[in-house]
């Protein structure tokens, strides 16, 4: 069951304005909250991004944190997500329906808001073992740090990874690392942790500062620091993190071993780090 635009409703059941700006313009914001063991794992961050981005796109949200709050458990209930299941929570926000038009309309606009939650198992085969990736042009936006509804860039460059056999790809702006299609990216040299700042280049990605976090707790060096494809093709480990990726080894990019191509023993400590944060999170 799905919340859509004040119902619940069963997906075939969801009526959707065609002039909707969300459809026509991909004018919106959204988030993805992980959900452990039936809870929300950091609601505050993806709550004050959503709010964020939204704001970035001269939006206001008509709902407070808690009625958002309320509708994410809710839909737990609705969808039998209990404390034995791992799930993601979806929410999007559309500017609304309106007279085709590119600039924002003013006047009688309200903004629709869409969201669902379903099972979703970890990725534990690929976080054991690592993934593959290809280097391609990151082709998005100037806005990366938005984040939108608009993904037709990252679209087309996990498909390009894809293509080519890999299983995601990393981004570049004339050979700067940037991030992945749908995940922040890390590289590890000499025992220190790179990854790009957060700008307008890049999402700042939730699990990205969980781990910035704990690494620096840890005694592991953050660099928060522009990085080429050069130096990541000669990094000793790389990884990519997000909310439904977590801490996810890349073992080879365009074919290449990372390292010895094997999965590293900072990765590990990550893993390691972040597992009992989710532990933490979820007894709290
Ligand atoms: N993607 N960078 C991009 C471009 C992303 O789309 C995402 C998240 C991230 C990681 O952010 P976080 O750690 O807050 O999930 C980085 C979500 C999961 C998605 O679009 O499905």
């Amino acid at each position: 069951m799905l919340y859509v635009d004040g119902k619940w409703v069963e997906p075939g059941e969801a009526v959707i304005q065609p002039e909707d700006r969300g459809y026509n313009f991909g004018d919106g914001v959204y988030e993805v909250v992980r959900i452990y063991q039936g809870q929300f794992y950091h609601w505050d961050g993806h709550m004050k991004r959503l709010i964020r981005s939204a704001k970035e796109l001269h939006m206001t949200l008509p709902w407070s944190e808690e009625e958002l709050h309320a509708i994410g458990l809710e839909l737990l209930k609705k969808n039998q997500i209990g404390s034995a299941d791992d799930a993601i929570l979806y929410m999007q926000v559309t500017r609304g329906a309106a007279p085709r038009q590119h600039d924002i309309p003013t006047g009688d606009i309200r903004p629709v808001l869409m969201a669902f939650a379903r099972k979703k198992e970890r990725p534990l085969h690929d976080l054991q073992h690592g993934i593959t990736a290809k280097l391609v042009a990151d082709i998005r936006w100037l806005r990366c740090d938005i984040k939108t509804l608009n993904l037709l860039g990252a679209v087309l460059v996990k498909q390009e990874a894809k293509n080519a056999g890999a299983a995601d790809c990393i981004l570049h702006r004339d050979g700067i690392v940037t991030e992945c299609s749908a995940a922040n990216l890390f590289a590890v040299k000499n025992g220190e942790l790179y990854t790009h700042p957060a700008n307008n280049l890049i999402l700042h990605g939730i699990t990205r500062q969980v781990i910035i976090d704990l690494a620096k707790e840890n005694g592991i060096t953050v660099h928060e620091e522009p990085f080429t494809t050069g130096f990541a093709q000669e990094a000793d480990e790389l990884f990519l993190s997000g909310t439904t990726t977590e801490v996810m080894p890349i073992i080879t990019v365009d074919e290449k071993p990372v390292g010895t191509g094997q999965v590293g023993p900072v990765v590990r400590k990550l893993q390691e780090l972040f597992e009992a944060n989710i532990k933490q999170s979820v007894n709290v």
